[in-house]
């Protein structure tokens, strides 16, 4: 078990979660379909020990921000043992990367393995939402739907539904975001006008959605994908103060997905809380997407995920060293 890391990928949202039903629980206020990011990794050792900690690429973190979630491990595990943790993504941590879904889904796994219990997906997905809603998802591999109010995600089709997917991550920033999801939630929640109206016109989407993805028809999803984002920024821009993620690299790449789909090219952008853009496409077109994506902005880092698995263990020593 010494050196055992569990390894988890980020849970995009093609239909978004966005406010919360219960606050302390991450009891989500709106019904979410997922896909989990291949490609994109974080990696998480927990050892048992004296006193909790995190780190987070070699950085110590805010242990307030643990502190509920590990409170609640312990209750539901009914131990009073503290768990040292050290953690690393294979991309930019708090950039609106959905780091927080692969991060807690990792760190659940772990420490539930850490105290040699061993609990079925569906339990490890209702305590990873204690950490963050998202979370609960990226317990799973493939697609998965997380319903307004659940407790816990379903897995709704395996990875292996749709192999040509592609998902493009367009990092127009490696800066961590001014202001959180949990935050940016609760201040739509509390002053948004378009609150109620979003939370009504979700609820059409995740249907829609689910249907066209069983069909794998990529422009019916698409269209349901921009939508949800599209809403979802229009809730945070109607805030007080108004929430604003987007810079200007993040208006460039819209408007590249824009002329390619006006060239007849299937690219569905979406994007979380933060200002990059990650691309619902087909594996054929990558090349083409890729191309105009970097012509039009220099130097732009493009990830390219896919359908991926669910956490998984691995056994690897790992040099804190290297990555503080
Ligand atoms: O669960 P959190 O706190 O990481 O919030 C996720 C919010 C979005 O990424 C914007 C949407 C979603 O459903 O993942």
């Amino acid at each position: 078990m010494g050196n055992e890391l569990c390894v988890a990928s980020p849970s995009l949202a093609l239909i978004k979660y966005w406010g919360k039903k219960k606050t302390i629980a991450n009891l989500p206020a709106t019904s979410s379909l997922a896909v989990t990011l291949g490609g994109l990794e974080t990696e998480t050792q927990v050892r048992l020990g004296p006193k909790d900690f995190v780190l987070l690429d070699g950085r110590v973190q805010d242990p307030e921000r643990f502190r509920p979630f590990f409170d609640h491990l312990r209750r539901r595990l009914k131990t009073d043992q503290h768990f040292q943790v050290r953690t690393w993504n294979n991309f930019p941590s708090a950039a609106g990367l959905a780091s927080s879904s692969s991060g807690f889904a990792a760190l659940t796994c772990a420490a539930v393995r850490a105290t040699s219990r061993t609990l079925s997906p569906e339990a490890l997905s209702e305590l990873a939402r204690f950490g963050s809603a998202s979370a609960s998802r990226a317990v799973f591999g493939g697609f998965v739907l997380l319903p307004a109010g659940a407790r816990r995600a379903q897995a709704l089709l395996p990875a292996e539904h749709w192999p040509e997917l592609r998902i493009l991550v367009a990092v127009v920033s490696e800066n961590a975001k001014s202001v959180s999801s949990r935050t940016a939630m609760a201040l739509s929640r509390e002053n948004s006008p378009y609150y109620p109206a979003w939370i009504r016109s979700s609820r059409k989407l995740v249907p829609e959605a689910v249907s066209a993805l069983k069909r794998r028809d990529i422009e019916a999803l698409g269209k349901m994908v921009r939508l949800s984002y599209s809403r979802m920024h229009a809730v945070m821009l109607a805030s007080d103060p108004p929430l604003t993620y987007w810079i200007s690299g993040t208006l460039a790449v819209l408007q590249a997905c824009e002329r390619l789909r006006k060239q007849g090219t299937g690219v569905w952008e979406t994007m979380d809380a933060g200002p990059q853009v990650k691309i619902l496409c087909l594996d054929a077109d990558v090349p083409q997407i890729k191309r105009v994506l970097s012509e039009q902005n220099e130097g732009l880092r493009i990830i390219e995920a896919y359908p991926g698995s669910a956490p998984r263990f691995v056994s690897r020593k790992r040099n804190e060293m290297l990555y503080a």
